[in-house]
């Protein structure tokens, strides 16, 4: 049940992540993206663990949308930034399934009122570049210096963050990575986490606590740092067309781990230790780019949910992912999106 005090605090969230130098009419953040069509094939173990559609082996067609983390309203690929993945399975039932995930594995904050301030406190701020001689003092203080400033980078997304995090221990983890992510060389070459947990039905009523991970066929690769990056170029979009034009394919496996007693099911800043059991839950095939008029007509009017999920997949209490359900319905509104799954709805 949404209550108007979670419709205000979604609302506030949502004005803070637009940027000075985003666009009220686009998604104040994942800006820049592109729209990917293919099908999603669960595998034959898949049915064990769990009762839902996706999971029966049906070929299901997906729609997906690959992004910049970004709210700056031009593409930047060869910048450091968190990718996300966002995907639509279209099912046959009464509701589509949307699977919502990004490079970085663990979110910054555990809760509500953290994550508001988070928010404030990361603000993107004017750039200013450190001198060699802060840069040598961070060295032998052991902090992360701070990397050189791309040309026309007017705004610097780290500085606030990094000041919140030498005050919150739980958002060390996710800031400091988010600080050195740099660039994929390919949106099919980097590992995407849907970060929270769900829990799923199996056939003979077992509940499962899961958390899933789109895996690449091809394997992770970053791109190089040096003087081959040109960060202001748009290669990835390019990329992803090359790649599947003459019939080429992308695939993602779609890994489940299996929570246990101790691990932490409502708390989104806490990865899984890495050896829980894995399971391969299914394949994802992408073979076609949208062409320019449905990126537009399509791709950049769609509202995904993270809280969009079939009968046998359902949210954990992460207070996280249901505060995402209202923001994301706020956002889609106020940039006159197609009507968002839930909106009109609690
Ligand atoms: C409280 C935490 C969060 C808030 C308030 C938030 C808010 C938003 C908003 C407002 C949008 C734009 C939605 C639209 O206009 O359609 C968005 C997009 C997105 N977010 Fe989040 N987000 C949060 C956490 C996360 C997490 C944990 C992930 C990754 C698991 C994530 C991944 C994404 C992605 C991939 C998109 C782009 C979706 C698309 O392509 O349409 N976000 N977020």
């Amino acid at each position: 049940m949404t209550t108007n005090s979670d419709k205000a605090v979604a609302k506030e969230m949502v004005d803070i992540m637009h940027r000075p130098d985003g666009d009220p009419k686009l998604r104040p953040i994942h800006t820049n993206g592109i729209g990917v069509t293919g099908f999603f094939k669960a595998s034959e173990t898949a049915a064990e663990y769990s009762n839902s559609e996706p999971f029966q082996g049906n070929k299901i067609p997906v729609t997906i949308r690959f992004s910049n983390a970004s709210g700056n309203k031009t593409r930047h690929d060869g910048w450091s930034d968190i990718r996300g993945m966002a995907t639509r399975f279209h099912l046959n039932g009464p509701q589509d399934f949307d699977l919502i995930a990004m490079t970085l594995q663990e979110f910054f904050t555990p809760d509500v009122p953290s994550t508001l301030e988070f928010l404030k406190a990361a603000r993107p701020t004017p750039y200013h570049s450190a001198t060699p001689l802060q840069k040598i003092r961070d060295y032998l203080s052991l902090k992360v210096p701070k990397r050189n400033r791309y040309p026309h980078e007017d705004l610097s997304p780290d500085d606030g963050g990094k000041k919140y995090a030498n005050k919150h221990k739980f958002a060390q983890l996710p800031i400091f990575q988010t600080a050195s992510i740099g660039a994929p060389v390919s949106y099919a070459r980097a590992a995407y986490h849907a970060v929270h947990t769900f829990i799923i039905t199996a056939p003979n009523g077992k509940r499962n606590w899961v958390r899933f991970t789109w895996q690449p066929v091809a394997g992770v690769r970053p791109r190089p740092i040096g003087p081959d990056n040109k960060p202001d170029d748009d290669y990835l979009n390019q990329e992803i067309r090359d790649r599947l034009s003459d019939r080429e394919t992308a695939r993602f496996t779609l890994m489940m781990s299996l929570g246990e007693q101790e691990d932490e099911v409502n708390n989104c800043t806490k990865p899984w230790p890495l050896h829980r059991t894995r399971i391969v839950m299914g394949m994802l095939t992408l073979n076609h780019v949208l062409d320019a008029k449905a990126q537009e007509s399509k791709i950049e009017k769609m509202s995904y949910n993270p809280c969009l999920l079939p009968e046998g997949i359902e949210p954990s209490d992460d207070p996280i992912l249901h505060i995402r359900r209202t923001a994301y319905e706020i956002s889609s509104k106020e940039r006159h999106a197609n009507r968002c799954p839930f909106a009109g709805g609690q």
